[in-house]
Formats: structure tokens, C-alpha cells, sequence
């Protein structure tokens, strides 16, 4: 299912990237145009310009042009003056000299047509303001830079700042300036728009946007689904295993019951009182094994009612502790295992409920003694701080990896150890104590090395200001 779905969420986003990608391309297409008509909007107002003042110039070539005639006229006058007077050919050759000069002064007058120059028709003010109008006009409000590139000189002859020189003659637009001058290397107006992907993705900021909220929300739910089946896989193997612990628990308890009401019925055993009181010890202590397996999911469900309240009371926790430790001194002692208690804490009082404290706390002992194959060595210690009492539960035993020092207060979580279950358990018991200890204001930490043993200790305020309601799940 995962590799489905990310396949169809990378699809997804494929398809929403080449949508963007195409709505961008026609984006740049549009911004191109618009480029493209304010730019002959202003090659054309130029030329109009440039018209214009030619137009007005031609009045002044016609005065200059009637200048010229009475220039000749009075040229030749004088030259007709001379004529008469010709004496000698030294004479001649005078006049045919002056003749020639004013020859030249005539031609000079009329050769003053120049070739199209463009730095003399282009006022450089009326380009950048007919070039910010017409783009303003168009809608294109990006920064941009623009120039003046003559092709007969072979450079730049105007830009407008200086930061994009090769951007501009690489990148830019290009239009013919005065397209109908008759020249063969004509001048350019290049622009050059440096935010332009910028520009286009702020048209577009909208859509894009939406895109990628959409395809975020769509990621984020998959991954919080996939969470939650993972979770609930994990919960139902809990519950399997728990189940099948459940059940080993309490056969062994049944059977061996039983068997023995079955021997009771026996008429040779009746007679013999010693047996009959063997077989009622073993009816009463597979009883109470029952009653203690009962008693440990009935802890679990308590904490889950939502009815569930405390009863607060004074409580001595080290009157509670040496009540436990007389309960469990046995089962200790069975295996060989010694258990110490240090009264550390000079105000051992804390608010709380007592049942429940003592519930938590005789939950530590047991798993210390639970976990410890070999000769339990534990150690108790009540330690006092401003608040509160610290209670630590040390022992020797098997220790728990770091890895699973955090699972451990999880509901049902037991350190997984193959197929072997040689120490039976729920793991009901350290989810209860954090509920619980928490409860009370307090919280649990363990400190543990795998081989070499764990310290678990809970940390309870005197009074707990706030005052629990409900647990948490
Ligand atoms: N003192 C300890 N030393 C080593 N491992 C421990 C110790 N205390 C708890 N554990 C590990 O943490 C797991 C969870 O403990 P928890 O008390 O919640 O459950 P349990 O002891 O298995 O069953 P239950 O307490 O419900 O009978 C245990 O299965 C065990 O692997
Ligand atoms: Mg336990």
C-alpha cells in the first residue's frame, strides 16, 4: 500500500509540476508579447519623433537652399564682372582659378547632407520615459535594464546602469531602432528584465501556492495514516501476545485446581487428613496466583475508567514500602536474593493515594526481582528534595537496552526475548506506575545498562498542585 500510494503521490506531483511548468511557459510567452508591443510602441513613437523634426528641419534646408542660390548668384556676378575685364591669359588663368574656388564653396554648401547618426536624432530622456510608459502600460512592473547597441561601432552606446552589461547583450531583447533608416548596420535597443522568473512566479504565486499546500496536506496525511496502521499493527500484536500470555497464566492455575478438587473427591485421599490439607494449600495458592493475575489487569482497567478518582490521604511512603517489602521478601528470598532499604528521606509524608502508591511501588520491587536471574540484589532508597520524595528501586539484574528503555512504559510492551518466556508478565505493570506516578504530579526514569542492572525511581511531590482529572491514555 505504501509503494502505491508514493507512487501515485510522486505521479501526483509530476503532473502538478508540469502543469506549473506549462503555466509558467505560457506565462512567459504572454510576458513576452507584452514586452514585445511595448517595445514597437516605442520604436514607433521615435521614429515618429524622428520624422517630425526632420520635417521641421527641411524648412531650414529650404532657407539654407535659397541661401545658396543667391550665393551662386552673386558668385557668378562677380565671376561675369571678371569676365569682361580679361586681359591676358594670366587674366585667364586667374579667373579660371577663382572660378574653381567657387566651385568648391558651392559644392561644400550642398554637400552638407551627413549619413543618419543616431546619437543626434535619439534623446536618451525621451527613450527611458516613452520605455517606462509604454511598460507600465503593458502591465510589466519588473525592474529592468535597457541599452543602445550600435551595430556600425560595434559596442554599447547607452545603458542604463552598468550591473548587467553581459547579461544585456546576451540575454536581452533585441529591437531595431528606426527600422526605416536605409542603413546597412542598423542600431539596436536591447532590454533586459533580471527578475523576470521572479515576476513571472508572482503572476502565478496563487496557483503555485495552492499546488504545493495541497500536495503538503496530501504527504502529510499519508504519512500520518501509514503512523497510525503501523501503530495499530503494533497494538495488535501486543494484544495477541497478550492473550496468549493471559491464557498460559491462568491454564496452569486451573488445571492444577482441578486436579486437586478432583483428588479431594477421592476416597482414599479424604481419609488422610495430611493430604487433604496438601491438596487445599495447593487449591488456595493457585487460588490466590489467580486472584494476583485478576488483580493486575483489573489495574490496568481501572486506570482506563473514566470514573477513576483518587482517594487522597496522608501516605507514608516508607511505611508503605516496608508493608511491601514484608509481601515480597519472600518470593525474594526464594531466589536466594537479598533486598536492602535506605530511609533516606527525612519527610517520607506525601499526599496521595495509598493503594495506588503502594500498587506502583510494589510493581518496581517485583520486576526488580522479576529481571534479576540470578541472586536478586535490590536496593531501595527514599532520598528527600524540596518538593518531594524520590523513591529508587536498584537492582543487578539483566538490565534493558537503551533502545528499549523507552518502550518499556508502553501498554502491553514487553522486552522481546525470542520464544522464550521464562519470566511471566502482562507488561502492565510499568505503563500503570507512569500513569499513576504521573497522576500524583510526579514522573518515573530508569537508568539502565543491559547485563549489568536497573535503577527505576519515582519522583513524588509532596501535594500535586494540579489535580488530575482523568488520565491520560
Ligand atoms: N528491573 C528490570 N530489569 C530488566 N528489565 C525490566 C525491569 N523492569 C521491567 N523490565 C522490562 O520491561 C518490560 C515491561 O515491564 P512491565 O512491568 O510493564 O511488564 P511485565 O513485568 O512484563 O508484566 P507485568 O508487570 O504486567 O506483570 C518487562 O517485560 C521487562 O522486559
Ligand atoms: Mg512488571
Amino acid at each position: 500500500m505504501i509503494a502505491i500510494v508514493s507512487i501515485v503521490l510522486l505521479s501526483l506531483t509530476a503532473v502538478q509540476i508540469y502543469w506549473v511548468r506549462n503555466a509558467i511557459s505560457i506565462e512567459r510567452i504572454n510576458f513576452e508579447n507584452k514586452v514585445n508591443s511595448s517595445a514597437k510602441e516605442v520604436v514607433y513613437k521615435l521614429e515618429k519623433i524622428k520624422t517630425y523634426n526632420t520635417l521641421s528641419q527641411s524648412n531650414q534646408t529650404r532657407n539654407r537652399f535659397i541661401n545658396y542660390l543667391s550665393t551662386i548668384d552673386s558668385i557668378s556676378l562677380a565671376l561675369s564682372d571678371d569676365v569682361d575685364s580679361i586681359k591676358t591669359t594670366a587674366d585667364m588663368r586667374r579667373l579660371l582659378q577663382k572660378s574653381n574656388l567657387a566651385q568648391e564653396i558651392i559644392t561644400g554648401m550642398i554637400d552638407d547632407k551627413q549619413p543618419f547618426q543616431i546619437e543626434r536624432h535619439l534623446n536618451m530622456q525621451i527613450l527611458d520615459s516613452l520605455l517606462r510608459h509604454e511598460l507600465e502600460v503593458h502591465n510589466i512592473t519588473s525592474d529592468y535594464a535597457y541599452g543602445v547597441y550600435s551595430s556600425g561601432k560595434g559596442q554599447m552606446i547607452y545603458e542604463s546602469t552598468d550591473k548587467y552589461k553581459t547579461e544585456l547583450l546576451k540575454q536581452g531583447f533585441v529591437f531595431t531602432l528606426y527600422p526605416y533608416e536605409f542603413s546597412p548596420k542598423p542600431d539596436y535597443l536591447m532590454i533586459y528584465f533580471p527578475y523576470e522568473m521572479r515576476f513571472l512566479l508572482k503572476q502565478m504565486a496563487g496557483i503555485v501556492l495552492i499546488s504545493l499546500l495541497l500536495i503538503l496536506i496530501i504527504i502529510m496525511l499519508f504519512i500520518y495514516i501509514i503512523k497510525i496502521i503501523v501503530w495499530q499493527r503494533r497494538l495488535s500484536e501486543l494484544k495477541n501476545d497478550f492473550i496468549n500470555n493471559m491464557t498460559h497464566e491462568i491454564k496452569t492455575p486451573i488445571s492444577t485446581i482441578s486436579l486437586a478438587s478432583e483428588a479431594l473427591r477421592d476416597d482414599t485421599i479424604k481419609r488422610n487428613e495430611q493430604l487433604v490439607n496438601n491438596y487445599l494449600k495447593v487449591i488456595n495458592d493457585e487460588n490466590n496466583r489467580l486472584a494476583g493475575i485478576a488483580e493486575k489487569i483489573l489495574q490496568a482497567a481501572i486506570i482506563e475508567n473514566e470514573n477513576f478518582s483518587f482517594n487522597r490521604e496522608k501516605v507514608n511512603l516508607h511505611e508503605i514500602i516496608n508493608l511491601i517489602i514484608n509481601n515480597l521478601i519472600i518470593q525474594v528470598e526464594v531466589k536466594d536474593g537479598t533486598l536492602t532499604f535506605d530511609k533516606g528521606a527525612d519527610r517520607p509524608v506525601v499526599s496521595g493515594d495509598k493503594m495506588h502508591l503502594t500498587n506502583a511501588i510494589a510493581n518496581l520491587i517485583e520486576n526488580a526481582n522479576k529481571y534479576s536471574p540470578r541472586k536478586p540484589r535490590i536496593r531501595l532508597t527514599t532520598e528527600n528534595y524540596s518538593e518531594g520524595v524520590k523513591v529508587c528501586v536498584t537492582d543487578t539484574g539483566m538490565g534493558i537496552s537503551t533502545e528499549n528503555q523507552k518502550k518499556i512504559f508502553d501498554k502491553l510492551y514487553r522486552v522481546p526475548t525470542g520464544n522464550l518466556h521464562d519470566v511471566k508478565g502482562f507488561g502492565l505493570g510499568l505503563s500503570y506506575v507512569k500513569t499513576i506516578i504521573e497522576l500524583h504530579g510526579g514522573q518515573v526514569t530508569v537508568e539502565s545498562e543491559l547485563n549489568k542492572g536497573s535503577r527505576f525511581c519515582v519522583y513524588i511531590p509532596f501535594s500535586s498542585k494540579k489535580k488530575p482529572i482523568s488520565p491520560q491514555q
